[in-house]
Parts: C-alpha cells; structure tokens; sequence
C-alpha cells in the first residue's frame, strides 16, 4: 500500500518510528520496495556511491534526476523523496522553483529534499507555497562541509543548539512536511521531536526522534571509502561481491562457465552439413 505524508504524521502521533533509507538505482530500489520501509531517499550522496566524488557538492541536477527516474520505477508502495544538489537552489527563488518543480515533475518523487535553516528560509518557502512538498534538513548539512572544515557533531555549544532549533522552528512554520537532522546531539534532535507537529528523522543524531535514515551502502558494507562513526554493518556486500566475481573468474578460466546443460548444442553431424554447404556458398562466389 502506498505510504502517505498523512501515514507518516499519523506514525508520529502514535510514536511509532519510521524507516528511511537511500536508494539510487532501480536493481537496488526494486528489492528495496520488498522490505519494511516507509521512506525512500534518492540522496545526493549519489555523488560518492555511484560517481566516486569526493564530495556531495559535485553531483548535477541532471544526474540526479536520472538517478531518482530508476529509483521511481522499482519504488511503489514507500514515500519517495529527491535531494536537490548544491546550487540548484541556493542562487534565488526563482531557481529553487524552477528547479525543484523540474525534479518533480521528471521523476514522480512525493517530496524534494532541501539542505538549509533560516539562511536560506526565502528559498525553501518559496519552493513551499509554489506547491512543492519539502523535507528540510538541518543540524550538520554536508554541502557546507569546506564552510566547517569536514563533518562536524554540531549542538554541543549553546549557541550552536540555540541554531538548528531555531532552524527546525523556522522550517515547520513555513511549512516543510519533515525535518533530517544529521550529526546533532541527541538531546537537541528529542528537543525538535518533542516540540514539532512534524516528523523529525535522525542521521548521526541520537534515537530520540521520529525515525532513521542512513545511506544505504553503508549499512551494506558496500562502499567503504568512508563509513560514518554511527553506523552498524548489517551486512558485507563488497566481500560478497568480491567472492562471488572471483568464483566466476575461476570458472571462466578453467573452462567450467557456462555449464554444460545451459549451453546451447548443435548436433555434430548438422553442423558438418554446414561446413559443406558454406563451403559451396564461398566456391559459388569466387
Ligand atoms: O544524501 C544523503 O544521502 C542524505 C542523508 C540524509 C542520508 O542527505
């Protein structure tokens, strides 16, 4: 059944958590729509797990838009959100419009996800009252990583806390459907639970909120160039991969791939028939 922004507001009131992870490709997104998820993210962290950037700031509006087209096909029943990349909506209103409004009618996403608090409030209400439902997020957002110097854990400092609650304050009164706080102390994230009408999802962020969202490669053991300090491994998909390749390598090399039922036979005998008449064909040409 299709999930709902009602079902996920109703999730909330009945403290009840909800399950958000990242997806970028249809194979992926098709086994995804299999398993108990309410929320399905096509992140701009695309940019390292299918672009091996470096960084979220290098993935293009473009890209992502094919990203989350794949993503669409497979994704049925979970609500289904697209990040916006860096600069697609920073510049003005007018670009946050057009480009939010691009993304939704391209790839049939539920919502579009917007990094930004107060400073960029004009923009994200913009996107808003234009009819464009938006997932904020706040607390630490990777796209000014270079503004801090890498990943920091944000809130511990007053005024720092005083920030990001006052951003998700900000947010819900223009009217954002849910807030990601990412890499913010625990404390401040069940501040913002306790205290918003809407839902608020944690990456990094403590327990104390509505729900969870991590990138999904992460929890797979996929891709390992980085893996944040919060993370669990639930499985080791680069080992099973590697094993799984090497195998077949094995086989091709000693001949064993494909197996003998699965290849496709011709007796002998048609097959030196052939050879005849091919060779009657090239005599009549010359
Ligand atoms: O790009 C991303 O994957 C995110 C996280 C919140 C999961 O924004």
């Amino acid at each position: 059944m299709k999930i709902k922004y009602r079902d996920l507001l109703e999730k909330k009131s009945n403290n009840r958590k909800a399950v958000l992870v990242t997806a970028y490709d249809y194979s992926t997104a098709s086994v995804i729509e299999k398993c108990r998820i309410d929320i399905v993210l096509v992140g701009d962290s695309a940019s390292m797990t299918m672009l091996g950037n470096r960084s979220t700031l290098e993935i293009t509006l473009d890209e992502m838009i094919t990203f989350s087209k794949g993503v669409r096909k497979a994704i049925k029943s979970p609500y289904m959100i697209v990040d916006m990349p860096f600069m697609s909506y920073q510049p003005s209103k007018r670009d946050a419009i057009k480009n939010c409004g691009r993304v939704m009618k391209e790839t049939r996403c539920d919502a579009v996800k917007m990094e930004g608090g107060r400073e960029l409030i004009d923009r994200i209400k913009a996107v808003i009252d234009s009819g464009i439902p938006v997932c904020g997020h706040i607390g630490m957002k990777p796209q000014s990583y270079k503004k801090y110097g890498g990943y920091p854990v944000m809130g511990f400092n007053e005024e720092e806390a005083i920030q990001i609650i006052m951003d998700g304050e900000t947010l819900e009164k223009a009217g954002v459907e849910m807030i990601i706080i990412e890499n913010t102390v625990d404390l401040v994230t069940k501040y913002l639970k306790e205290n918003l009408r809407i839902p608020v999802y944690s990456i990094g962020s403590g327990t104390q909120s509505d729900g969870q969202i991590v990138v999904l490669n992460d929890i797979l053991g996929l891709y390992s160039d980085f893996t944040p300090r919060f993370i669990d491994r639930y499985a080791q998909l680069s080992k099973v991969i590697e094993d799984a390749v090497n195998r077949y390598s094995d086989d091709v090399v000693k001949s064993k791939f494909p197996k003998k039922k699965k290849i496709p036979r011709m007796a002998k005998a048609n097959f030196m028939k052939m050879l005849e008449k091919l060779e009657a064909v090239k005599q009549n040409k010359r």
